[in-house]
Order: structure tokens, then C-alpha cells, then sequence
């Protein structure tokens, strides 16, 4: 089993820029397969390597039908806006106001080192967005306009 422990925004590890992928091994892909179970055992949509204490430029995203494994990801085309609550598995217990694009294209490489392009929309661009902040040391509250209030989230059906 191989749940990793997540860290909290007041880890070092958080604020740090990762270095790319440049092996493409067991070890990545254990790395990988602890963070779908980590993500799954914490019930996020995102999870970035740094929020286990790894500073490499590797995130999963559940998509709904899939995770989607993006290593060495950028983003190739953004479009249209999107202003709404975002919580991070490192900032528990709260939510934000964050606007993001609507649609998002990422290329990344998969676990064996092949390139491919995702793209998505809503809470997947969202996602996409708020994982690659990570991998520069980004954590949503640095580009929130505010945390929503105890009121705004009883009232949130999400
Ligand atoms: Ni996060």
C-alpha cells in the first residue's frame, strides 16, 4: 500500500519550484500510483507531486471516468473564465474564490515518457490549472480574491 502523507500549505515543499521528469522508471511510476491512491483516500479531484513532498513536475487529475496522469505538464491554450470555489487537499477545511479559464489544453508526458495533449472544461480546467500552479509552488489562496465565508459554504451545495 502506499498512501503518502499530504502536506499542509505551511511546508516548504508547497512554495518550491519542481524540477521536470527526467526518468521515466519504478520509482515514477510507484510515485504515481501512491498519489491516485492518496487522492482517492482523501476524496480530491487533484493532487500534486510537492503536496507529498516530492519536488518533481508530476500531477494527477481525476477527470470522472479516468485519472489523467500528467508529467512535465504546460499549458498549451486557455480560453474563457470561470470564477468559482476552489479548496486544495494542503488547505483543509477551506474554500476560495479563484478565477480560472473556462477551457484548458495541457501537454504533458504519460508515465512511459510519451507526449500527449487533455484538454477540459469547468471543474477540469479549474483542476488543471490549479496542479500546475503547484509545480511552481503556487497554492490557490496566492491568487484567490478571498476565502469564502462559513455562510457562503453552508449555503453550497458542492
Ligand atoms: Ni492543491
Amino acid at each position: 500500500m502506499g498512501l503518502r502523507k499530504i502536506l499542509t500549505d505551511k511546508d516548504p515543499a508547497l512554495h518550491k519550484v519542481c524540477k521536470p521528469v527526467t526518468n521515466f522508471d519504478s520509482k515514477l511510476h510507484k510515485l504515481l500510483d501512491d498519489m491516485a491512491e492518496t487522492l482517492a483516500e482523501a476524496n480530491g479531484v487533484g493532487l500534486a507531486a510537492p503536496q507529498v513532498g516530492i519536488l518533481r513536475r508530476v500531477v494527477i487529475v481525476d477527470v470522472g471516468d479516468e485519472i489523467v496522469e500528467l508529467v512535465n505538464p504546460t499549458m498549451l491554450e486557455t480560453d474563457g473564465e470561470q470564477v468559482g470555489a476552489e479548496g486544495c487537499l494542503s488547505v483543509p477545511g477551506r474554500y476560495g474564490l479563484v478565477k480560472r479559464p473556462y477551457y484548458a489544453k495541457v501537454r504533458a508526458q504519460d508515465r512511459n515518457g510519451d507526449w500527449f495533449e487533455v484538454e477540459g472544461e469547468e471543474i477540469i480546467a479549474r483542476c488543471f490549472c490549479h496542479e500546475l500552479d503547484h509545480l511552481d509552488g503556487i497554492v490557490y489562496t496566492e491568487v484567490m480574491d478571498r476565502f469564502l465565508t462559513e455562510e457562503e459554504l453552508m449555503g453550497d451545495d458542492e
